[in-house]
């Protein structure tokens, strides 16, 4: 028996990332379940994989999250049941505790054969329950993005009431960081190359806006909104190319928590400002399984909802990445399984 799957192709690209087939897992055996696939969703991870920024064997079949329905379970399965609604996990082995340093070797889509498919059998802890009343596509979006954005937040910093929080742009993990932020009461200030975006911001509940395309020195703008202050906390998806104004716009012994490269991969640095404020810049990736069960215990104690911003069918996969390439979304890219 065979199934539908989408494979990174030789070399890898758009233009080669096509719909292939795959065999079906068949039963599970002890520990583990058989999980029906029914959504994934787009992050900046899957699309360096499927263009080979990321290296990944020839073949690989991408996407690093996964929601669907449990099929079956093996012996000695008591925390899942046939019928109950999944989401995959980002480490599938870090279950608690202090980050495992495994790089990527282990995640589904890099490492090891990811989401875009039909059905899956794995080890059970390789997923969790979701929020109650989520559907597949909105807990498709909670394994990598909304994960991240939940660390950066609550386990690496302690977000609270009257705290206030930087943003950066519109994708998928600052979208959950604005929505997480208002959840525990902080101000946002986000940021947006476009006006448009940003009135979408607000829409969302942030509180201040910044064009950085218009303000290029939107570290000072922030001081400003702040009265001179700075902000608690910053949520840098930029990297090297975002990472100075960033520490601008962060309070004496703040935290930039950095997450993202896509402002650079590598620069100089003011490392004067970083010891003169007394930051502390902290490199995160992802979190572990336990940390994903209080993410989602924090969804439905503030009945939060991801910002899907569009559809696409497992067979349009890299399509659904031109869409993410051109910045065409606002928030997740679901794809339908
Ligand atoms: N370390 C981790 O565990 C982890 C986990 C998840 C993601 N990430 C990283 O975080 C980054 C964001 O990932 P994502 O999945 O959320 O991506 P995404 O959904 O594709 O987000 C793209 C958005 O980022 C904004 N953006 C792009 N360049 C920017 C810049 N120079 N300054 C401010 N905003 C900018 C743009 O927003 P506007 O259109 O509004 O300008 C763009 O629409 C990526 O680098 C990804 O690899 C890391």
């Amino acid at each position: 028996m065979s199934q539908r799957a989408v494979r990174v192709g030789s070399p890898a690209s758009l233009d080669t990332l096509l719909p292939a087939a795959a065999d079906d897992p068949g039963q599970p055996g002890p520990g583990e379940i058989r999980v029906r696939l029914a959504a994934s969703s787009l992050n900046y991870h899957d699309f360096a994989v499927v263009t080979g920024m990321i290296p990944a064997e020839a073949g690989r079949i991408p996407m690093s999250d996964g929601a669907g329905t449990v099929e079956a379970v093996g012996e000695g399965v008591s925390e899942f049941k046939a019928g109950d609604a999944v989401v995959s996990t980002f480490f599938p082995d870090w279950i608690d505790g202090a980050p495992p340093v495994t790089a990527f070797k282990g995640v589904p889509g890099d490492g090891i054969d990811g989401y875009a498919r039909e059905v899956v059998v794995t080890p059970a802890h390789w997923f969790t329950r979701v929020p109650a009343g989520y559907s597949h596509a909105e807990a498709a979006t909670l394994t990598c993005a909304g994960l991240t954005a939940w660390r950066a937040l609550f386990v690496d910093d302690a977000v609270k009431p009257g705290s206030t929080v930087l943003v950066q742009g519109s994708g998928g993990v600052s979208i959950f960081a604005l929505q997480f932020a208002k959840a525990a009461g902080a101000r946002v200030i986000a940021t947006s190359s476009s006006d448009e975006k940003l009135e979408r911001l607000k829409a969302r509940g942030a509180d201040e806006l910044i064009n950085y395309r218009e303000t290029p020195a939107w570290g000072m703008k922030a001081l400003e909104l702040t009265g001179g202050v700075g902000v608690d906390t910053v949520v840098e998806i930029g990297g090297s190319g975002t990472l100075d104004q960033s520490m601008m716009a962060t309070r004496v012994g703040g935290h930039v928590a950095l997450i993202g490269v896509l402002a650079g991969f590598a620069g100089p640095v003011q490392t004067a400002l970083l010891m003169a404020k007394n930051l502390r810049v902290q490199g995160l990736t992802v979190g572990s399984r336990t940390q994903q069960l209080a993410m989602i215990a924090g969804i439905e104690a503030n009945g939060i909802k991801p910002v899907i911003s569009n559809h696409f069918p497992l067979e349009r996969l890299a399509d659904a990445f031109r869409h993410q390439a051109a910045n065409g979304h606002f928030g997740k890219i679901v794809v339908d399984i």
